[in-house]
């Protein structure tokens, strides 16, 4: 039943559908990132007072906490629909004209917004700031430009690496928000809800264990509650309690911090090939076979918030926690056989 990617913060083909029925649709409903939420809460009650467009939207963070979910909250809060779109799918500067000719008062959702290409940035610039696409009509030395002008619009803009967005898009969002990782409480509130929704018993104390192992990620929370729906289906009566749910996650093998298989790779492979660090990223990468980017956006901020994990100058280093986590001595002897 072990299943490497019962832990991934990507969504899975399958659970699309499922995702979208317990999303929250209003500002009011959705759990954690106070922060963001009251501050979200302002910039929509002022521009929906001045009846304006809000200002565009920058939201950034690890993958699964619910950017998508915010773009779809703001724009209904804003009594908006949502066009959805993503940076790679904006091949060229037309693609992103149709749309926003044809946006009609919707808001625009851009995700993984640093991946658009770089023409189609460029008239995305004046869109965003003037509302005017400038094309380029001809070619040789008959080309001109031609301005067109194109109705007010919100862009809601997400990414997994603010570190990449060139700094004109950057600063052209006036709205910006990093979502961090959720504490446990508001993942154990999501928990019940999602399972009140699917009409799944659970008893509060299953919740909180979920939500401990849930890295911090609701996508991972909503997940853990299905698969541990079947595995009481099928081996008990169907009510989750502590007991079934902590059978069901060690079967999973998810340990008591969320970390798969994967993440206890890369740190063994640091505690053991590289003494602990600092291990280069791209060295690392190479040598649990995962790829640089995977490694950055999906492993390393999640180990970092838990202090399992530095990022130094010179690489990453394992911490004590890390360490002892894995049943390793200091020394990089271990004195425990592997968790799993
Ligand atoms: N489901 C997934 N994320 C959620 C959130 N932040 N609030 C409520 N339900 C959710």
């Amino acid at each position: 039943m072990s299943d490497a990617r019962v832990l991934s913060a990507q969504p899975l083909e399958d659970e699309l559908q499922t995702e979208l029925s317990l999303r929250p649709k209003r500002l009011k409903e959705y759990i954690g990132q106070q922060k963001v939420k009251a501050n979200l809460e302002i910039s929509i009650e002022a521009a929906r007072k001045r009846k304006e467009t809000l200002d565009h939207v920058l939201l950034f963070g690890p993958p699964g906490l619910g950017k998508t979910t915010l773009a779809n909250i703001i724009a209904t809060e804003m009594e908006s629909t949502l066009v959805a779109t993503s940076g790679p799918a904006l091949e060229k500067p037309g693609d992103l004209a149709a749309i926003l000719t044809n946006l009609d008062g919707a808001s625009l959702f851009i995700d993984e917004i640093h991946r658009l290409p770089a023409p189609v940035e460029e008239i995305l610039y004046s869109a965003m700031e003037d509302f005017q696409i400038d094309f380029v009509v001809g070619q040789g030395p008959s080309a001109r430009t031609m301005k067109v002008e194109v109705p007010r619009f919100t862009l809601i803009g997400a990414t997994t690496r603010a570190g990449l967005l060139t700094s004109p898009l950057r600063a052209r969002f006036g709205i910006v928000h990093r979502l961090d990782f959720y504490d446990v409480d508001s993942l154990a509130i999501i928990v019940r809800r999602s399972a009140d929704i699917l009409g799944i018993p659970i008893t509060g104390e299953a919740a909180d264990e979920m939500a401990r192992r849930a890295r911090g990620t609701p996508r991972i929370a909503n997940r853990l509650l299905r698969r541990v729906r079947d595995f009481a289906e099928v081996k008990h009566e169907g009510k989750i309690d502590t007991k079934i749910a902590r059978e069901a996650l060690q079967m999973l093998e998810v340990d008591e911090y969320g970390l798969d298989e994967i993440d206890r790779k890369l740190l063994t492979t640091i505690i053991e090939r590289f003494q602990g660090g600092p291990a280069g990223v791209n060295a690392l990468a190479s040598s649990i076979g995962e790829d640089r980017g995977t490694i950055e956006d999906l492993y390393e901020p999640y180990l970092i918030q838990i202090g399992f994990l530095q990022r130094t100058p010179r690489g990453r280093v394992a911490s004590k926690l890390a360490y002892d986590h894995l049943g390793y001595a200091t020394s990089g002897v271990r004195t425990q056989k592997p968790l799993f």
